[in-house]
């Protein structure tokens, strides 16, 4: 028996890596396994709230009962995430996204020339999808809950609520431990407003549905 604390919500979760095409064969990403997001996905559905998942690239099945967008680029996952925005009343950026990706892709593989002469790659910054939906006027008027991740190596609590302020959004979520790309467990670290509290650590499932009913609690009336 799950509670529907998320009930009449509809959330919007961002999940895994995005992948930033160089040539036809060749891309960058970022370690992302997207089992976190998928997780939510899953506990947020289960919690009785209408779902969409915009994934970036992964081998991951489609949580039963809930919508699922596939996405490549961080500039694909933006305009995906822009629509889908408009009617959340929840969203979730899980993902993991690539901040610069080449300043072109060129449309041919490049090839080697055989004199040993190496390519250089130029980068342009991808935009900041979470703080953009995050100063839109729907969040701004408090009919989007906002809510976003941070990965650091060391001072996590100091980082993260940093980038609380600096992303503005209302919940910070902290990735604890380097390790967690990949795994079945985690920890979190929740941030907000009050202060921080801790999730120790569970199977990514367990977790994601203490982090719906943290996130039900702290929804405006
Ligand atoms: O700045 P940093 O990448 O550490 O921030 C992580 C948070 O911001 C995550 O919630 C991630 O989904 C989101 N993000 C984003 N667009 C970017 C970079 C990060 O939405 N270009």
């Amino acid at each position: 028996f799950t509670p529907k604390v998320l009930a009449g919500q509809h959330v919007l979760i961002s999940a895994g890596p995005t992948f930033e095409a160089i040539d036809p064969v060749r891309g960058l990403t970022n370690l992302s396994s997207g089992k976190m997001g998928f997780a939510i996905a899953r506990a947020a559905h289960e919690a009785g709230a209408h779902v969409t998942l915009v994934a970036g690239p992964v081998s991951l099945p489609t949580p039963r009962g809930v919508g699922r967008i596939n996405v490549k680029s961080a500039l694909n996952m933006q305009k995906s995430l822009h629509v889908l925005s408009q009617n959340a009343t929840i969203f979730i950026s899980a993902a993991a996204v690539a901040d610069w990706r080449p300043a072109e892709a060129t449309d041919q593989k490049i090839k080697k020339d055989g004199s040993g002469a190496v390519p250089t790659l130029a980068f342009v910054e991808n935009p900041d999808i979470l703080a953009d939906i995050a100063s839109s006027p729907r969040a701004r008027e408090h009919k989007l809950y906002c809510v976003g991740f941070a990965a650091e190596s060391h001072d996590l609590l100091a980082h993260a609520q940093a980038k609380r302020e600096r992303k503005g959004v209302p919940l910070l979520v902290g990735n604890i431990g380097p390790d967690t790309f990949g795994q079945d467990d985690n920890a979190l670290l929740l941030v907000d407003e009050q202060g921080a509290t801790e999730l120790p650590r569970a199977p990514k499932l367990a977790l994601a549905r203490q982090l719906v009913a943290e996130i039900a609690r702290r929804l405006p009336a």
